[in-house]
């Protein structure tokens, strides 16, 4: 996996790559592509790991080096299909159920009761799971809402997004095996249907969860999704320049509904980036909230 922008390459070190060799200013050219395309910083130390990973795909294409393989993503049309295949391979896409458990829990216990408050009168409540991978967080927001009782015959949409068609494929198949529940609550088993190939997300919970292919930085597709009542992105900023932050937060401040709940992962925050939203001292946790005429209002003071 590549290291978050912020972080080093220490994996870099450790492989030996036989294949075709990334020079420099190859490197440049793919991470100012990749960069533009989805906001994604490849940071210098990556240069070894981002040549293993797409020399794989020079063989596949049959080309000879990197310099043919910068051609082609240069071209017009068919050079944005590369880069699309490109960024696929270079993006890290690990996730698991329940995962950054203290965050869920306060999901749970202290912000699906505002929700409900907040979302009474249209009894719709949406949720996005930005950059989603392949769907655990997704399954799992939306038993969290199943689980909570506070939404029974609400119209509830748990709606997640990636860049990457392969992992929306097992996200849509909602067919999972062991790694994906290495933090799952026991309790949670009833929720899963063992097949063949795994275990299989419930129907009830399924009909709950719907997912779409598009970038992060398409700001006029984001437009599209309408409202949201909370936005999960965790893990996925980390990796992007702060330019592509700004426009994702502007993005998602555009879509919350006023009182509405923007959760990021543990090493994520809107520091220098935005101070349109308020912060919401959750137990345990900190989320921000896209301010509103309705106060909120933390766990136990009422
Ligand atoms: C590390 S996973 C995080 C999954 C999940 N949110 C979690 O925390 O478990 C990051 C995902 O963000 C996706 N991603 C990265 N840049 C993106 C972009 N510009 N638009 C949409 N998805 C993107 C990647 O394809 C990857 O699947």
């Amino acid at each position: 996996m590549l290291s978050p922008n912020s972080g080093g390459g220490t994996e870099v070190a450790l492989f030996f790559n036989a294949g075709p060799r990334l020079e420099a200013e190859e490197f440049r050219l793919i991470r100012d592509l990749v960069h533009g395309f989805c906001g994604i910083r490849l940071a210098d130390e990556s240069r070894l790991a981002v040549e293993r990973r797409l020399g794989e795909r020079l063989d596949g294409l049959g080309l000879q080096n990197f310099a043919e393989y910068c051609e082609l993503l240069s071209q017009t049309g068919r050079g944005q299909g590369e880069l699309e295949h490109a960024v696929d391979l270079l993006t890290t896409n690990e996730t698991y159920f329940f995962r950054e458990r203290p965050q869920l829990q306060a999901f749970e216990n202290e912000v699906l009761p505002q929700l409900r408050e907040l979302c009474a009168l249209r009894r719709s409540l949406t949720v996005w799971s930005a950059g989603c991978s392949t769907g655990e967080e997704v399954y799992t927001l939306a038993i969290l809402i199943a689980r909570s009782g506070l939404f029974a015959g609400w119209d509830v949409r748990v709606f997640g997004n990636d860049i990457s068609r392969r992992v929306l494929k097992t996200a849509r198949r909602g067919v999972y095996r062991g790694s994906s529940f290495r933090a799952m609550p026991e309790g949670w088993k009833a929720h899963f249907i063992k097949t063949p190939d795994g275990y299989m997300v419930e129907s009830k919970v399924r009909s709950m969860c719907h997912f779409g292919h598009f970038n992060l930085l398409d700001r006029g597709r984001i437009a599209l999704l309408g409202r949201v009542d909370a936005i999960f992105c965790r893990n996925v900023m980390i990796y992007f320049g702060d330019e592509a932050r700004r426009s994702l937060i502007d993005s998602f401040y555009d879509r919350l509904t006023p009182g509405g709940f923007l959760m990021l992962g543990h090493s994520e925050s809107l520091l220098h980036l935005s101070t349109a939203f308020e912060l919401a001292h959750l137990t345990g946790d900190l989320a921000y909230r896209k301010p509103s005429q309705l106060p909120f209002v933390p766990r136990g003071a009422s």
